[in-house]
């Protein structure tokens, strides 16, 4: 491996569907890019490429959901991955539910919180979303399951490719 390549090629996050609702318009992708970055408070940060529709939507949300999938769970991440919302409504072929401030919640998640959006930050071709979680769950029997992580995820092509 080339580069910087050596380093983020050895990475393998584990993924989630980040999904966004704003104005009546609804939108959710498949996020890599995403991890805790405080402790107390708690709070996660979610990168959104500028292309996907997810963060046009996402601009202007007070709130995303954030999903953990479990490794059978790909038939999900290819759906969100490997569409894009500008061309097929993603949440009629899934189970979902509004939850605070109307966020969609996606029935089938291993585990899931909806976040308040405190500040967003431009990182390049991705914008990260700052989130604190106001309201959260899981899907029983799910925590023994391995997580559905890059490695698994890889082969998907992205539904709104960077370039
Ligand atoms: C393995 C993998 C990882 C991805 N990671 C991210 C990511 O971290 N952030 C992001 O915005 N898009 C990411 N994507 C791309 C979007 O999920 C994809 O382009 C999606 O189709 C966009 O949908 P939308 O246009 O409806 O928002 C990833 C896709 C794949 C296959």
């Amino acid at each position: 491996m080339a580069g910087m390549d050596a380093f983020t090629g050895r990475l393998d996050p584990d993924m989630c569907v980040v999904t966004a609702t704003a104005g009546g318009d609804r939108s959710g992708c498949l996020v890599g890019f995403a991890s805790q970055c405080s402790i107390r408070p708690v709070r996660f940060v979610v990168w959104l490429s500028k292309v996907n529709r997810t963060y046009r939507v996402a601009r202007n949300a007070p709130f995303l959901a954030v999903h953990l999938l479990t490794r059978e769970q790909r038939a999900l991440a290819e759906l969100f991955g490997g569409r894009t919302g500008d061309s097929t409504d993603k949440f009629r072929h899934v189970g979902w539910q509004e939850e605070h401030g109307g966020a969609a919640v996606l029935d089938d998640a291993a585990a899931w919180f909806v976040g308040a959006v405190v500040r967003d930050v431009d990182g390049g071709d991705h914008v990260g979303f700052v989130l604190d979680p106001v309201a959260w769950g899981e899907r029983e029997g799910s925590d023994d399951r391995p997580l559905l992580r890059l490695g698994d995820a890889v082969t998907i092509a992205p539904g709104h490719p960077v370039d």
